[in-house]
């Protein structure tokens, strides 16, 4: 069984914070981990192109084919992604862009989908970033099984505060179980 998390944020923050302890918990759980930090890639924009609707694979030559055949080979995704400006982060949507070639076939369908939401406001978090994945990971068949959002401003807010990781580790343990 394996287990990918990609992480939109642009900083060393609370999401990495979050996805890495999930993650952590999972290799106890005998699953290999694979942490996707998109600020750490090298992905180009979707030049919209469309020729991935035909040849089911992406011209562009970057580090998205290695995370194409990584997301391939996983049985469970974690989306994590913090809020700007009501919407996911451009890394997290630049990165969605570009999952094109998987989705008129639906090659990620029956995946378990997790998605972690951060931000400064919950209603800001759950209906733009919450709201916006699930229904993105819908379109692309993936099967929702659970969402988390957090409140944070600075990058260390999570790792600071024992209600939020116990929050956390409750969510982690009912994925696991
Ligand atoms: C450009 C920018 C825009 C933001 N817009 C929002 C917003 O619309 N709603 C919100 O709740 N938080 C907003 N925030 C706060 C971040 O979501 C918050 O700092 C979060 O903890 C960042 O996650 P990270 O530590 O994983 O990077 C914004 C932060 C930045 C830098």
């Amino acid at each position: 069984m394996k287990i990918i998390a990609i992480c939109g944020s642009a900083r060393t923050g609370n999401t990495e914070f979050v996805l890495k302890r999930i993650l952590t918990e999972a290799e106890k759980h005998g699953l290999a981990t694979d942490l996707i930090l998109l600020k750490d890639k090298r992905i180009e924009y979707c030049n919209g192109c469309l020729t991935c609707e035909l040849t089911k694979s992406c011209n562009v030559r970057d580090d998205m084919q290695m995370i194409y055949s990584k997301l391939d080979d996983c049985d469970t995704i974690i989306f994590g992604s913090p809020t700007y400006f009501d919407n996911v982060t451009g890394l997290m949507k630049n990165f969605i862009d570009r999952l094109l070639p998987l989705f008129s076939d639906k090659k990620l369908s029956g995946k378990k989908l997790y998605t972690v939401a951060i931000g400064e406001e919950l209603k800001s978090v759950n209906y733009s970033v919450t709201g916006y994945l699930e229904h993105i990971g819908g379109e692309f068949g993936l099967n929702l099984s659970g969402d988390m959002s957090l409140i944070a401003k600075g990058s260390r807010d999570i790792e600071n505060d024992n209600e939020k990781i116990a929050q956390i580790d409750q969510f982690t343990q009912n994925i696991f179980i």
